[in-house]
């Protein structure tokens, strides 16, 4: 699946890294280089470097690195063919014609297409006269047809095979159907349709593919939602519903729903900015979706425990990347949908307008749990707050220290001191757990090359060898002169070693587009962080003579015989040789 040099030079020069990335992290200059928060692990202090000198980029946290394709691979959850497709798009460079493996490639556009034609025959099923009580579902549920024409709502037959034959007609095979997830295989063998009798929501990707479907039972029967399972073409933990329509309408707030109904609803009433989760409790990923389109969340969870629960967990993911959270207080109805049912559009937009923030939330369900009027409760309650401000600024701390103490009447300085005593031990378990993190992280990074633990010498004598040749090219003639991969203790940088010296001596380019071909993700990532660090060396031949020879040193003591147990025959020999 090889690239050639030419192109990957052209797809890197019109495709500039810091702006490749700069969509999709809050980039800060600092000198040559840009710093920002990691996208691919959580953290508060900015570990994650651009490099435009080298059009490179490494975490220093966790150890990701690469190139502008390996970053849009991460980022998309994309293979190399297909963020190398991407890239092209965006910046109008043209494809090669052949000469690159895109068989993963092809089945995964296959899989769009095939849920495509199963969404127009769910569609066509739904205006079919023999299935009007499915149509009449969506009726009852107050859906206009234009609603159900703009979500391409439809309806799966309750038949095991009607969707399978329609789409063998179309020369669909059993095996893509299967591996669309549309078709199940029963123990003997055969294949019949996973969604029966059920209405049908086509999940939409932001680029308008149809990657998967909700399915729900029209009664009370369960499960009450089939989904489609995880495909070539699905990731349900990435996927946000509704966030095809939403990214243009979301600039001032995204609301977040637990239900596809929900959304559909709210859009229906024509608050557009409405997205939910695909099944799933709110992901990581889909977090940092959301927050490459907006910087403020109304969470609308549902009136339940699980729902609170649910907020509980999207305030604290949300506050890990920086997006403000503000939460509905939907009161009388158990979901948003039943709410614009009951009460209409304009209560709802009352309620967002006064949605509260997530301290307020925080503040009213503590609140809730007590009985002011009781001193021991009134004392329990006022504790609770006082965590919950610790967590502020001073300022709001002050003004939220206010408000509680003329509801209490506990004298506000009471209150202020004991939130000051949770901030100052909510600290200290922060230090520790950081300490802890950063320990495990060294701890995986050590992981991505396992032999550094025992050899740590030889490795990091290896790493600058590495480090010095990205930097220094012409530094090839030293170390051939010195040394050969065999020397290298390591084989995880001995490989890595092997691949450059040899592009080196073939003439070939050292950048990381064009290394990537060559190495594993981890060898890639460890490569961008050293081309990094070797930037920063003094005297780069000195450097080098110097790791030569503690590397030749370390692989001597490994391989040296142990002369004190050594027979008189083995000596005589070893001496001969
Ligand atoms: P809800 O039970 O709140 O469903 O589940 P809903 O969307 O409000 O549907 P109605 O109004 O009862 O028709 C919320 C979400 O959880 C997932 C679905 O994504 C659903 O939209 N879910 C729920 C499942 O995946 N499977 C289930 O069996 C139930
Ligand atoms: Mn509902």
């Amino acid at each position: 699946m090889a690239f050639n040099d030419a192109f990957l030079e052209e797809l890197r020069a019109k495709n500039e890294i810091s702006e490749v990335i700069g969509s999709y992290v809050n980039l800060k200059r600092a000198g040559r280089l840009y710093k920002g928060l990691c996208p691919f692990h959580g953290e508060k202090t900015p570990s994650f470097t651009v490099y435009p000198d080298t059009q490179s980029f490494y975490c220093f946290g966790c150890g990701a690195g690469g190139d502008v394709v390996t970053f849009i691979r991460k980022a998309e959850n994309l293979d190399y063919i297909e963020a190398v497709k991407l890239l092209a798009d965006r910046s109008g460079v043209r494809m090669p014609d052949s000469g690159y493996d895109d068989s993963m490639l092809k089945r995964r556009n296959r899989i769009y297409e095939i849920n495509k034609e199963a969404a127009h025959f769910f569609f066509r099923q739904l205006t079919d006269e023999q299935n009007r009580h499915a149509l009449q579902y969506y009726f009852n549920r107050g859906y206009t047809f234009d609603t159900i024409k703009h979500f391409g709502l439809g309806y799966a037959p309750d038949s095991w095979d009607a969707l399978k034959k329609h789409l063998n007609e179309l020369h669909y095979s059993n095996e893509e159907l299967y591996a669309a997830n549309l078709l199940k295989k029963s123990a003997k063998g055969g294949y019949y349709d996973n969604f029966r009798g059920r209405v049908m929501i086509p999940i939409i990707d932001i680029r308008g593919r149809v990657v998967g479907f909700g399915g729900r039972v029209m009664d009370d029967s369960k499960p009450k939602y089939i989904n489609t399972s995880d495909t070539l073409a699905y990731k349900k933990t990435h996927q946000i519903f509704a966030m095809n329509f939403a990214k243009n309408h979301c600039k001032d707030a995204i609301i977040l729903c637990e239900g596809y109904m929900d959304v559909i609803a709210l859009h229906q009433a024509g608050f557009e900015n409405a997205v939910a989760s695909c099944g799933t409790a709110l992901t990581p990923e889909q977090v940092r979706t959301i927050a490459k389109y907006t910087d403020t969340v109304i969470l609308s969870q549902d009136a339940d425990e699980a729902g609170r629960k649910a907020v509980d967990k999207s305030i604290a993911l949300f506050g890990e990347v920086g997006i403000k959270v503000k939460v509905l207080n939907v009161q009388g109805a158990k979901d948003p949908d039943e709410y614009i049912q009951k009460f209409g559009a304009d209560r709802f937009k009352a309620l967002l307008e006064g949605a509260e923030t997530d301290t307020e939330y925080k503040l009213l369900l503590a609140k809730q749990k007590y009985d002011l009027t009781s001193p021991a409760q009134l004392a329990d309650y006022v504790g609770e707050a006082a965590r919950i401000l610790s967590e502020l600024s001073p300022v709001k701390r002050d003004i939220y220290a206010s408000e509680i103490a003329e509801q209490t009447k506990v004298s506000k300085q009471a209150i202020l001191s004991e939130s000051k005593r949770f901030a100052g031990k909510a600290a200290r378990t922060k230090r520790r757990e950081m300490n802890r993190s950063a320990m495990q992280m060294q701890d995986d990074k050590d992981k991505i090359n396992p032999e550094k633990r025992r050899h740590k010498a030889a490795a990091l004598a290896e790493e600058h060898i590495i480090a010095v040749l990205m930097n220094h090219p012409d530094c090839i003639r030293t170390v051939s002169a010195n040394l050969t991969e065999e020397d290298f203790v390591t084989a995880f940088n001995r490989h890595i070693f092997a691949v450059i010296t040899r592009r080196i001596r073939e003439g070939k380019s050292l950048n990381l587009s064009a290394v990537a071909q060559e190495l594993s993700e981890e060898e890639l990532g460890t490569l961008a962080g050293l081309e990094a660090m070797g930037k920063s060396l003094g005297n780069p031949q000195r450097e080098l003579l110097e790791c030569i020879t503690t590397l030749k040193e370390e692989k001597l003591k490994l391989v040296q015989p142990d002369l004190a147990h050594m027979s008189d025959e083995e000596f005589r020999k070893l001496f001969e040789n």
